[in-house]
């Protein structure tokens, strides 16, 4: 299934770069959240690959849907906020969910030539430099950071839709601030887990996520060594309150979740 899962998040990113950075025609589904005809564009093509290959329902951000027992789960465009804006940190997330948890997962990023997928027990992997020919890279094992603590560079987003949040969330904020060496808000979740799974940063936190922007980068991050939770420390991380980094970095959010609470 891991394979679906690249071919479909490929299909979405086909679509994502054949249109170009600066979404047109983005409307406000709610405050700050917008949707361009893009999305609906990339979605339309994953689920019919999905559908047509797997006949597994397909839960999509756009098109909506239930979790049920086994679905795929699809952001057809993370990060877009970025995309309307021109900032090629853009993702499609594409994971298969069984029993409520993760079993495939992919995240591609196609303005970045990256590719990171995971399949539950086989390890995760990424694939960089695609479309520069034999420059490219090979697919490579993925394996968390082992930075320590006050020297890690932390990810995390803001609870920008939900201003009620913000209490809790500053909190937690400004002791990794304190605690950490340096934070970072690139405005796509999936990249932001792909890239504590490839040890690019070692940790991430936020509220208010939802499940088809978790799924494919949370099981990324488990399969390259990480430990992934809600700000409990509990596992509903897929309704979209998660914490997660390398285990140390993963250890300090906890304790500053405790705090925050
Ligand atoms: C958003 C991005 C962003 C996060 C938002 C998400 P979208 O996804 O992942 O980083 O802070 O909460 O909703 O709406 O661009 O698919
Ligand atoms: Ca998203
Ligand atoms: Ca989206």
């Amino acid at each position: 299934m891991r394979e679906v899962a690249e071919g479909a998040a490929r299909i979405g990113g086909g679509v994502i770069l054949e249109a170009g950075l600066r979404g047109r025609g983005a409307e406000e589904k709610g405050a700050g959240d917008y949707v361009t005809e893009i999305d609906h564009a990339s979605e339309r093509a994953i689920v019919r690959f999905l559908e047509d290959t797997t006949g597994i329902p397909v839960v999509g951000e756009e098109r909506g849907g239930s979790l049920g027992e086994r679905a795929w789960v699809v952001d057809p465009l993370d990060g877009t906020t970025n995309f309307v804006h021109g900032f090629p940190a853009v993702g499609v997330s594409v994971a298969l969910v069984e029993g409520g948890r993760p079993v495939a997962g992919v995240v591609h990023a196609p303005f970045l030539g990256t590719t990171w997928s995971a399949s539950l027990g086989q390890g995760a992997w990424v694939t960089s430099g695609e479309g520069r020919g034999a420059e490219g890279s090979a697919e490579r094992r993925l394996l968390v950071s082992d930075r320590p603590v006050e020297r890690a560079v932390v990810g995390t987003g803001f609870p920008f839709r939900h201003k009620g949040l913000l209490g809790r969330y500053l909190e937690l904020f400004r002791g990794a601030l304190e605690r950490f060496e340096d934070l970072r808000r690139p405005g796509a979740a999936a990249l932001d887990l792909a890239w504590v799974a490839e040890g690019v940063y070692e940790g991430f936190f936020e509220l208010a996520l939802s499940p088809w922007d978790v799924a494919a980068g949370g099981l990324l991050i488990r399969e390259a060594g990480g430990i992934v939770t809600d700000w409990d420390g509990g596992d509903g991380w897929l309704a979209g309150n998660i914490l997660a980094g390398s285990p140390s970095v993963h250890a300090a959010l906890l304790e500053l979740a405790a705090g925050a609470a």
